[in-house]
């Protein structure tokens, strides 16, 4: 599959993205200011193809907003399985470069081939997370990572309010 064109590495839209989520959690309801973030966070790369915000529920991951190739079925997931309850449990992000090969991973769509899920911390603890799947093989590099937990700080701040 040939690359493609991706503004992952350009620091200026990605400032632009992360302003705009600021001014988006600073007013609005929490369902709607949440479905405003997986949309602006789309814009970060176009190798993003599926993002969801899950929310912790007690024991579960719960689907709170998702934007992109279509509905999941796994709209609760037990924090401990699949990559994203490992990443809810261990509160550090996991990126699978190859959803393929990695036996943790939860299929949700045929055409994805990598992941990256980034938890959002609170002082409390893990309050949810960012998931994205994409249909590149390994589209998620070191700047992925720190461009999204910088996303995930914005959104824990706006969550334990
Ligand atoms: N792949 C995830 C499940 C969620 S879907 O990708 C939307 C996992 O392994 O936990």
């Amino acid at each position: 599959m040939q690359a493609r064109s991706s503004s992952v590495d350009e620091p200026g839209p990605r400032s632009n993205i992360l302003s705009e989520l600021r001014e988006a959690v600073a007013g609005g309801s929490d369902a709607n200011v949440l479905q405003h973030c997986v949309q602006l966070i789309k814009k970060g790369s176009d190798c993003y193809d599926w993002i969801g915000i899950y929310l912790v529920k007690g024991t579960s991951l719960s689907l709170a907003a998702y934007d992109g190739k279509g509905e999941t079925q796994h709209v609760q997931i037990p924090i401990g399985q699949g990559i994203c309850g490992l990443a809810a449990k261990e509160a550090e992000t996991i990126i699978v470069s190859d959803v393929n090969k990695d036996p943790r991973y939860l299929m949700c769509f045929p055409s994805t081939r990598s992941e990256i899920v980034v938890p959002i911390r609170g002082m409390r603890g893990v309050l949810g997370e960012i998931d994205i799947d994409s249909d590149v093989l390994a589209a998620f590099t070191n700047h992925d990572k720190q461009f999204l937990e910088t996303v995930a700080n914005i959104l824990a701040e706006h969550l334990e309010k």
